[in-house]
């Protein structure tokens, strides 16, 4: 029984592509295709595939039908996490997607998803992506101030949502988790966050992200193990296509 992991499918089967740079960029020729014959060759039935947020351009459930209907046909136990462009999904409607959608998808928030001796928890999570200020030699020398306070608020409520999926999890006897977040961890100036310091403390083996997609973004937050724990960047373009076995 396999843990696999990737985020920012970015499905479009019935919604407008709001990038057009995906279309001309080769990593993302064809991915749909790419990405359904490397599940069918990787994930079996009884594994759990987790897709790390940013599912769909559309921007409601009825503009979305066709990309969740492509994976729910992926092979092994779905479940998703929510990521910055999936307008579809109402944290609050998390329950009714559960219950809308029981035993062909399942949507972590707030909750948790029990894989073996392992609790998966996450949220969308956020890191302030500036905009920062650069000197002629390419250095930050300062950022918006108004919108890093803003980000603060919105980290300090995604924390929260990760607490309750954490204590969830907790409440029910795990004791080892998965930390799923489709934000990086940490932003381009930092060495921790809210998030790693939680992590930390409850002793996660290991935190998946995904989110930064496009070569220049690849090595934009934590990587490999820190602080003793693990942390992996799964966007699907870095993958190529190809989700990470992560247990
Ligand atoms: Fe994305
Ligand atoms: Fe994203």
């Amino acid at each position: 029984m396999s843990l696999y992991a990737i985020g920012d499918l970015h499905l479009h089967f019935q919604s407008v592509l709001k990038a057009p740079g995906q279309l001309r960029d080769p990593a993302w020729r064809n991915h749909e295709e790419r990405f359904r014959k490397n599940c069918a060759a990787l994930v079996r039935p009884g594994d759990t595939l987790v897709l790390v947020g940013d599912h769909s351009w559309g921007r409601s459930l009825a503009e979305c039908e066709k990309d969740l209907e492509y994976i729910m046909a992926l092979p092994g136990k779905k479940v998703l996490l929510r990521g910055n462009h999936d307008m579809f999904w109402d944290v609050k409607k998390t329950a009714a997607l559960n219950r809308q959608f029981e035993g062909k998808l399942f949507f972590l928030q707030n909750n948790y998803f029990g894989c073996g001796d392992f609790a998966l928890v996450g949220t969308k999570g956020y890191t302030f992506e500036g905009p920062f200020y650069l000197d002629r030699r390419g250095k930050i020398k300062g950022w918006d101030q108004a919108e890093a306070e803003h980000a603060e608020k919105l980290v300090e409520r995604e924390v929260e949502r990760l607490r309750a999926s954490l204590k969830a999890a907790r409440q029910d006897g795990y004791r080892r988790f998965i930390l799923f977040l489709h934000y990086p961890p940490t932003n381009i100036l930092q060495k921790r966050s809210a998030f790693t310091d939680l992590a930390e403390a409850y002793g996660v083996d290991k935190v998946v992200y995904a989110h930064c997609h496009g070569q220049a973004r690849f090595h934009d937050s934590l990587e490999g193990t820190v602080r003793g724990v693990e942390y992996r960047l799964v966007s699907g373009d870095y993958l190529l296509w190809k989700p990470e076995r992560i247990l």
